[in-house]
């Protein structure tokens, strides 16, 4: 019997040793010490032993019970305490590793440079205007002098909206000048920014789609200086101090004089270069004073009131500002393109 309690004593340890989980470990609790358990089983034998013997073998019993239940005790601290180890390590979060950064949006290059005129005009005390794309001929074209039969009217250029020719997209954005003369009343300063329409195939510098900023000024006494003054004054805030521009005739049926305005080159100061297509100069905008039969036609007293008006392509501001050039850059959206600005 002594054996026997030897027995279980070795083989339970080492077995209790062994385990790595705590049901495990549970199980052999039953087996060895459980009512129907192995150290039980011996026990229970006690009363065949003779009246010498049974202490001797009931301490044996006693010290092996108590060191099996201590051995397990024991066992499960350690299993609880690994259990836990196993659990940090595979939380553990790595302070020092650069988080994931978030890709935020960015103004389009071409809104920056019109935030940035519309700021300067807004300066100078003009108001912005910002209205339909879809527009009357009769505003698009007839009130701006642009008689029927005029080139400009064609189908091949225009896109129509009605058989009788008389609803589109507009062309341009100079029919703001007749709405903000309609609908104000003088003196009248306006910047009028938005989309405009023709059918052009596209490439490199051209888009059925794009963006015209129109200018305006109407009150006593203004000339064509005013006109000059405003437009140095805005394409040196835009461009520099130094910005020489060259006004040279020109002709709209809206404006009379009308003239084209040229920045100089800024990469080769006037010698001829790529960027300029050899000219030394590049033109940004059509511009003159309002004829006095679009003043008239909107019920402005064109003896007492004059006025000039500006018309200026966007996207070619753009591109001149930050030196790009395909014009398919500004509207196909290319993160790889947009994310340099
Ligand atoms: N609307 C003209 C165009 O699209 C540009 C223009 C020229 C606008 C002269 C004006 C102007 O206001 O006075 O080509």
């Amino acid at each position: 019997m002594k054996q026997q309690l030897e027995a279980i004593r070795a083989i339970a340890l080492d077995a209790i040793l062994g385990t790595e989980q705590a049901e495990e470990l549970e199980s052999l609790r039953v087996k060895y010490l459980g009512k129907k358990g192995e150290l039980t089983a011996v026990l229970k034998q006690m009363g065949k032993l003779s009246p010498e013997e049974r202490p001797v073998i009931g301490q044996l019993a006693n010290e092996v019970r108590s060191k099996l239940e201590q051995s397990i005790e024991q066992r499960a601290q350690e299993l609880q305490a690994k259990a836990l180890e196993r659990k940090l390590r595979a939380e553990t979060v790595d302070v020092t590793i650069p988080g994931s950064v978030q890709k935020i949006g960015k103004k389009h290059p071409m809104y920056q440079v019109l935030d940035e005129i519309k700021d300067i005009f807004v300066g100078m005390g003009f108001e912005i205007l910002e209205d339909r794309e879809v527009e009357l001929a009769e505003y698009n074209f007839t009130k701006l002098n642009v008689e029927e039969g005029h080139p400009a009217r064609e189908w091949s250029d225009t896109f129509y909206f009605t058989e009788d020719s008389s609803i589109l997209l507009r062309t341009q954005t100079s029919p703001m000048q007749i709405h903000a003369m309609e609908s104000r009343s003088l003196p009248i300063r306006i910047l009028a920014p938005g989309r405009v329409y023709r059918k052009d195939e596209v490439d490199a510098t051209h888009s059925p789609m794009f963006h015209q900023i129109e200018g305006m000024a109407i009150d006593k006494g203004i000339t064509m200086a005013d006109l000059k003054g405003t437009l140095n004054e805005v394409v040196r805030q835009l461009y520099g101090a130094h910005t020489v521009t060259r006004f040279r005739p020109h002709h709209f049926p809206f404006t009379e004089p009308s003239c084209e305005m040229d920045i100089q080159c800024h990469k080769c100061l006037g010698k001829g270069c790529p960027t300029c297509k050899g000219e030394g100069w590049i033109e940004v905008l059509g511009a003159g004073m309002i004829h006095p039969k679009v003043l008239e036609g909107c019920g402005i007293d064109s003896a007492v009131y004059s006025g000039w008006a500006f018309g200026m392509g966007l996207e070619r501001m753009a591109l001149g500002h930050f030196k790009i050039s395909d014009l398919r850059l500004i509207f196909e959206n290319d993160v790889r393109f947009l994310e340099q600005f």
